[in-house]
């Protein structure tokens, strides 16, 4: 068994995956539910001065396990979440990150009343465009009002990752979360030909495995910016996600519609996954893989020359992935394995990330 624990700004978390801000965190009752699912921390709805009034319909799947939503902030009030909602989280023993939108005057009415159950705060910028100026603001008003650590959530609506994160750490952020759902995106329902959401021009935000290289991208770019942890959000659905995450440069991931797909006991799953990848890899703590990857590119030759893959033939079980995807007709699979021909093969990678036993893998 590895050791899963991270501590983020002083926080301990028993293992680093927890409920993103949104619906499996909607009231008090969820969130205890993701508790008993295995989450390693919670991370509340964003509530905002007043409820939302959100459009209908305001969530759909859309592939295997992406989704479109139009859903703005939570529909409770903030009095019903500082009234019932938090108390119950709080009970679960984990730790509590409230989530506040948006405008440093809605913050800093907002901040003191959520502190008596918040372990941080998280600062939602989705409303507030692609200036940095609203979010220095924001993250200004909560730091006057209270003394716990304040996370901004970046949303990457084209906004430049590395300057906005950089705008952050200078208003004195302790942590970022990256990233929001990404759009406006349009899904349309085939039968009656309407837009999939509600929303007025039927736009939704694209958030799931469709978002996970965007997500990596993000946390990578943020990790190589700045020094602050970062909680890595988008498209986290397996063990080694995280892994993934972790290697970008992440301390700790949220997922949300992982969360809503398959139920919240999907965070005790990934935690398992996570622990059994990094058993079989000889690792003994998820922080150990942190960062690989920002070492390994500056460690990297770059190359344009044509290398081949290694063929393993022991491990081909000749299931043809590699030579239907070969556009370059360099792999045939002849008596059920794979046969590699170097004078046409050019170097392109794809077989290697299509192999299922890693018979395949480039240099
Ligand atoms: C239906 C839905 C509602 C969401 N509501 C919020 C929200 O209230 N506040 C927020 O910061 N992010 C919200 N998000 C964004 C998620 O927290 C998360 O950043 C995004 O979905 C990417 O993670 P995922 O791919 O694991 O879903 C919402 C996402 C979905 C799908």
């Amino acid at each position: 068994m590895s050791d899963l624990r991270v501590e983020i700004c002083g926080i301990q978390f028993k293992n680093p995956i927890m409920p993103a801000a949104g619906p499996p965190t909607w009231n008090g009752d969820a969130m205890v539910a993701c508790a008993e699912g295995g989450a390693g921390g919670i991370v509340a709805k964003t509530i905002s001065t007043t409820a939302a009034v959100v459009p209908e319909p305001c969530m759909a799947q859309v592939g295997k396990a992406s989704m479109l939503n139009t859903e703005l902030w939570s529909e409770l009030s903030p009095e019903e979440f500082i009234e019932r909602e938090y108390a119950k989280a709080k009970e679960t023993g984990l730790p509590l990150i409230i989530s506040l939108g948006y405008t440093a005057d809605q913050i800093a009415e907002l901040a003191p009343k959520v502190r008596p159950f918040a372990d941080a705060l998280e600062l939602s910028t989705h409303y507030i465009g692609e200036d940095p100026a609203p979010m220095i603001a924001a993250v200004s008003a909560a730091k006057d009002a209270v003394d716990v650590p304040v996370i901004v959530k970046l949303s990457p609506l084209g906004r430049e990752m590395k300057a906005a994160a950089q705008a952050a750490q200078e208003a004195g952020a302790d942590a970022i979360a990256a990233i929001n759902s990404f759009g406006p995106c349009l899904g349309i329902d085939l039968e009656t030909g309407l837009p999939l959401m509600g929303s007025e021009e039927g736009y939704g935000w694209l958030s799931g495995q469709a978002i996970k290289a965007l997500a990596l991208r993000c946390v990578f770019d943020i990790a190589r910016t700045v020094d602050l942890p970062i909680f890595g959000v988008g498209g986290v659905s397996r063990g080694t996600d995280v892994i993934e995450m972790f290697m970008a440069g992440a301390s700790a991931v949220q997922l949300c519609t992982a969360a809503i797909l398959r139920g919240p006991s999907v965070f005790g799953k990934i935690a398992r996954e996570m622990d059994e990848w990094l058993d079989g890899h000889s690792y003994s703590s998820i922080n150990d893989v942190k960062g690989l990857t920002i070492r390994k590119l500056e460690e990297r030759a770059f190359r344009t020359t044509h290398l081949p893959p290694a063929l393993y033939e022991e491990l081909c079980t000749g299931c043809g992935l590699c030579e239907t995807s070969c556009v370059y007709q360099a792999i045939t699979v002849v008596e059920d394995k794979a046969r590699l021909d170097e004078s046409l093969c050019q170097g392109c990678g794809l077989c290697a990330t299509r192999c299922p036993t890693l018979a395949l893998v480039m240099p």
